[in-house]
């Protein structure tokens, strides 16, 4: 079924001036995104299971990926049809990501988003069906029979899987575990962080470049863009676990000292992990300019929320 069919009224585009005022921008996308996930999400899905993919993707968390989808997107005047698809999908990799990061046999946190995690809700076996059945929900929102060409089906399978399994996410999540309470140098660490969540970051900007056309030269630009911001993100999140407290991240303050995980922080220190996201933000600003693409300004100013949020 097409999406203006299954969700009428959500392929409109945020307009050009909707686009010059970010805060409405945003909004307004949020909104489109919250619609969409409560549409693919099942309710039905067997024993419980809908109910904790529920849990886990709708009510909660900034919806960063999605948005960077949609930006990129807007970017270079592509499909809107296949961006939604796109950023419900890397939306769902990233929330099946922070269920099994949560897990005891992982992280063993006990707070998400504000809530209690999945694991402790419904039990440690439904936390990781819920997350592998949202990382095959991923792929079956980016291929469905109609409205989406196969070939940019294809493209963006691809990006994602990438971007998710050894050599990205799931890769990068293995050298975090294996790497607790080892003292990484700053190239070890910043490949850990690349893999981890820059490389989610990083696709997201390219899914969306995708859904249009993009000269070689910006889609270079945007690869650099959306590495730079990926980066940064990390290296902020490191940052975040030990200046806020719980209550303002939704998650448990000061884990990774606890847990002796190597980060920007323990690593470089607090000053030093401040310059370095600054120093990608620029990057990544700077890659923006050498895009030759007419108006970045909403990519531009997501770059600088990334760097100057407070969770
Ligand atoms: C948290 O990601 C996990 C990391 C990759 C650092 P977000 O900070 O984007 O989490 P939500 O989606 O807003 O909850
Ligand atoms: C998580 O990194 C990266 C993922 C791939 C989920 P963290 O373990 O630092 O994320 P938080 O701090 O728990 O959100
Ligand atoms: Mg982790
Ligand atoms: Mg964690
Ligand atoms: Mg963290």
């Amino acid at each position: 079924m097409s999406l203006n069919e299954l969700m009428p009224g959500l392929l409109h585009v945020a307009s050009k001036d909707d686009a010059v005022d970010f805060e409405a921008w945003m909004q307004a996308e949020l909104r489109v995104v919250e619609s969409a996930l409560e549409v693919w999400v099942p309710a039905d899905a067997p024993a419980g299971l809908g109910e904790a993919m529920r849990y886990g993707v709708l009510d909660g968390g900034k919806r960063l990926r999605p948005l960077l989808v949609l930006a990129a997107c807007q970017e270079v005047g592509g499909s809107r049809e296949a961006a939604l698809r796109a950023a419900v999908s890397v939306e769902l990799i990233h929330a099946y990501s922070l269920i099994h990061d949560d897990m005891p046999c992982m992280d063993n946190d006990v707070l998400r988003r504000g809530k209690p995690t999945v694991h402790v809700r419904y039990g440690e076996a439904q936390a990781m069906l819920a997350g592998d059945a949202m990382q095959a929900l991923a792929f079956e929102v980016l291929t469905p029979e109609a409205g989406v060409d196969p070939a940019l089906q294809a493209r963006l399978c691809a990006l994602l899987a990438r971007s998710a399994g050894h050599a990205g996410m799931a890769g990068g999540q293995a050298i975090d575990l294996a790497s607790i309470g080892m003292p990484l140098d700053e190239r070890a660490l910043r490949d850990m962080h690349r893999r981890k969540t820059g490389a989610l970051l990083q696709a997201s900007v390219l899914m969306g470049a995708a859904c249009g056309r993009c000269e070689p030269r910006a889609w270079d630009a945007l690869s650099d863009y959306g590495a730079a911001l990926g980066l940064a993100f990390q290296v902020v999140d490191d940052i975040l676990d030990v200046t806020q407290e719980s209550h303002t991240l939704g998650k448990t303050a000061g884990k990774d000292l606890h847990a002796n995980k190597p980060t920007y922080v323990s690593v470089l220190g607090l000053e030093a992990a401040r310059r370095q996201a600054a120093d990608l933000r620029d990057r990544a600003q700077d890659a923006l300019r050498r895009s030759g693409l007419a108006g970045t300004a909403t990519l531009s100013q997501l770059a600088d929320m990334v760097v100057e949020r407070d969770n």
